[in-house]
C-alpha cells in the first residue's frame, strides 16, 4: 500500500518552462542514463501538448512525475513493434489524431516521493485523458526491470506470468497492474540496452469502456489472463 498522498501535490498538463526540470528528474529516476532530452520533450508538447503531464509540489514548485504520451492507429503496428518504433525514437511526430490508443510512452516519480500514489494519480489524469478524446485506450510497454534477477531461472513470459499471479512483484508491471492495466503479450528486444530488463517488456492495455467496440476486447492470450476470483459459497447456517 502506498503511504498518503501529499495535499500539495497537483497533476497538471505539462508546460514548455517545465522542460529543465522534467530532465533534472529523468536524471534524478535514470542515474545510468537520462531517457528524454530537451528537444525531444519540447517536441511531444508541439506534437500533442493534451498527452503530457506533469506532477508538480505545489509547496516548492517541483516537479516529481511526469508522463509522456501520443496517439497511434493500432493497425499501423504490431504486438512486437519497438519502444523506439512506436514513439518515433523519442519525438512523437508519429502522433496521430485520429488514432484510437493512447500509447503511454513514460511515467516516473522522483525517487524520494515514490510510494505515495504519485504515480496512481497521475495514471488517474491519463485515464481522464483518454475519456476525454474519447480513446479506446491506452497501451504501453512495461519494461521488465525485476527480470535480470530471473533470467537463468525462467523464460520472460513465465516470469510475467508470475507477476499476474503475485508470486513475484515487478517494480515496474505489478505497479501497472494496480492501475487496471492487462498483459497481451511479451515483446523481446523491446528496449535495446536495458540490462535490469533484458531489453523484454510486457505489452499491456487498460480499455476504456465508454470508447472500446466489441472487437476492442477480442483476441487475448490466455497464458495472461488474471487469474480468476475464487468463489466463496456463503457459510452455511447453523442447525437449529
Ligand atoms: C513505477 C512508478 C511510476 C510508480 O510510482 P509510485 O508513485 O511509486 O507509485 P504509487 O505510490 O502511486 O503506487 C500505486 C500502487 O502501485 C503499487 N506499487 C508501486 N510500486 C510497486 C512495486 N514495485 N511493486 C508492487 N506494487 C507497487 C503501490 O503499492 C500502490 O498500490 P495501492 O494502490 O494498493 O496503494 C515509480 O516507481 C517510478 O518512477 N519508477 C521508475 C521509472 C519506471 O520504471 N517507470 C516505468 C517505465 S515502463
Amino acid at each position: 500500500m502506498s503511504k498518503k498522498t501529499p495535499s500539495s501535490i497537483i497533476v497538471r498538463n505539462t508546460q514548455p518552462q517545465d522542460v529543465p526540470q522534467i530532465i533534472e528528474l529523468c536524471r534524478r529516476v535514470y542515474p545510468n542514463g537520462v531517457p528524454w532530452g530537451e528537444d525531444q520533450l519540447s517536441s511531444h508538447l508541439r506534437m500533442f501538448p493534451e498527452g503530457q503531464i506533469v506532477a508538480v509540489d505545489t509547496q516548492t514548485n517541483q516537479v516529481v512525475g511526469m508522463a509522456a504520451s501520443l496517439a497511434v492507429l493500432w493497425d499501423d503496428y504490431d504486438l512486437n513493434t519497438n519502444w523506439r518504433d512506436f514513439t518515433d525514437s523519442g519525438y512523437f511526430k508519429n502522433h496521430d489524431p485520429q488514432g484510437h490508443t493512447l500509447y503511454a510512452a513514460e511515467v516516473m516519480v522522483d525517487p524520494t516521493m515514490q510510494g505515495r500514489g504519485i504515480g496512481k494519480k497521475i495514471y488517474a489524469t491519463r485515464r481522464d485523458i483518454c475519456r476525454a478524446l474519447n480513446l479506446r485506450r491506452i497501451r504501453a510497454g512495461a519494461r521488465l526491470r525485476g527480470y535480470g534477477k530471473y533470467a537463468d531461472q525462467m523464460p520472460p513470459e513465465e516470469y510475467v506470468k508470475k507477476i499476474i499471479t503475485k508470486e513475484i512483484g515487478d517494480p515496474t508491471l505489478s505497479f501497472q497492474i494496480k492501475q487496471g492495466f492487462r498483459v497481451l503479450g511479451v515483446v523481446r528486444d523491446y528496449l535495446q540496452h536495458d540490462p535490469a530488463s533484458h531489453g523484454h517488456a510486457a505489452i499491456i492495455e487498460w480499455i476504456n469502456h465508454q470508447a472500446a467496440t466489441r472487437r476492442d476486447y477480442t483476441g487475448r492470450d490466455p497464458r495472461f489472463a488474471k487469474p480468476r476470483k475464487k468463489r466463496t459459497d456463503p457459510p452455511t447456517p447453523d442447525p437449529a
